[in-house]
């Protein structure tokens, strides 16, 4: 019986258990009713009298060994359990989400938008695949101009002739056949030409296209109109010039110059140290492309103009390489975080 007691004193001793499950059966095995504990305290008055003190206190050993061995086991599940609890809490706040930041073009582009809607200009788009006429011979491109040459524009299929356009000039046609005077928008949108990327010039790029008719319009009022626009957007002191300049769909055309913005005009390497930086070309609508949409020449009079997003960006944030905008490097995007 003694040998028995020790094998099992040992047992209990190196015992552990991984989970709840085997600490219970554990128990039941040593100190429940049918338990060998039990079981053996009861077969005590069969061990001569000599033995007996020695073996109930062997027991008595047995029973509190296994005893300790069970809280033992037990508190060890209890504060696993505990510390699993307490990774759980629900009052932490959550994970930083990081968020994306607006396109450098996207808001500028938003912003022209917002300097035209002011002055009752209203938003409209068009398609990027455009077919001839309304990207070329409605705005009175003669048959051989070298804009419409394969080396300047990507044609999707010849004859009869669809291409990505090449400005956004096709919209005014698109909007003028669809609209009557008075119309007052501007057309912001991608567009694509064949072009070596450099970092001043890309094969796509984007423009906003302004267009404005009505019955008396005049070069005066395009002047004023983009006074206003160039001091919303570079600042109250910015000075504004026009040179005369050709489009076949204005007559006359004009392009209108800024004050550099980086140097006030006393001329740096970005303007070329001239104090001047082109950002548009405009004119009054050719009474051809009126008439091409059917809207009458005598009637009717109206101005247009077209910028590039891309170089009035440049300007404002002074961005030296125009392919960083299409790089999506995160370095450069992130400079823009928090402007809307
Ligand atoms: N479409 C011209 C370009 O892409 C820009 C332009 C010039 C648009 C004069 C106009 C304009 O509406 O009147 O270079």
């Amino acid at each position: 019986m003694k040998e028995k007691i020790k094998q099992y004193l040992e047992e209990i001793n190196s015992f552990s258990a991984d989970n709840a499950e085997q600490l219970e059966q554990f128990r039941i095995k040593y100190l429940s009713k049918k338990g060998i504990i039990t079981e053996l305290f009861s077969e005590i008055k069969n061990v001569d009298k000599e033995y007996r003190k020695e073996i109930g206190l062997l027991l008595n050993e047995l029973k509190k060994s296994s005893q300790e061995k069970i809280n033992l086991l037990k508190q060890k599940f209890e504060i696993s359990q505990e510390k699993g609890k307490s990774d759980l809490d629900l009052t932490l706040p959550a994970d930083f989400v990081q968020l994306g930041s607006r396109h450098p073009l996207s808001i500028v582009r938003n912003e022209i938008n917002k300097i035209f809607s002011r002055i009752g200009f209203t938003i409209a788009e068009g398609p990027e695949i455009e077919d001839d006429w309304h990207n070329f011979t409605a705005l009175n491109f003669p048959e051989e101009h070298p804009a419409r040459d394969m080396q300047d524009t990507f044609f999707i299929e010849k004859n009869p002739d669809i291409a990505l356009r090449t400005h956004t000039s096709s919209v005014q046609i698109r909007v003028m056949e669809n609209n009557k005077p008075p119309i007052r928008s501007i057309f912001p949108g991608r567009v694509f030409r064949n072009e070596a990327i450099s970092a001043r010039a890309h094969c796509i790029f984007h423009q906003v296209e302004g267009l404005y008719i009505d019955k008396n319009v005049s070069f005066a009022d395009l002047k004023q109109t983009l006074y206003y626009f160039a001091k919303e957007l570079f600042g109250e002191d910015t000075k504004t010039r026009f040179r005369p300049s050709y489009f076949p769909f204005t007559e006359p055309s004009a392009e209108m110059d800024i004050s550099c913005n980086i140097c006030g005009g006393s001329g740096c390497n970005i303007c070329k140290y001239t104090g001047w930086v082109e950002i548009l070309g405009c004119g009054m609508v050719d009474p051809n492309v009126l008439e091409n949409c059917n809207i009458d020449s005598k009637e009717y009079t109206g101005f247009a103009f077209g910028m590039g997003i891309e170089r009035i960006t440049m300007l404002k944030y002074q961005i030296k390489d125009l392919r960083l905008f299409f790089e999506n490097d995160i370095r450069f995007l992130k400079q823009f975080e928090g402007a809307i």
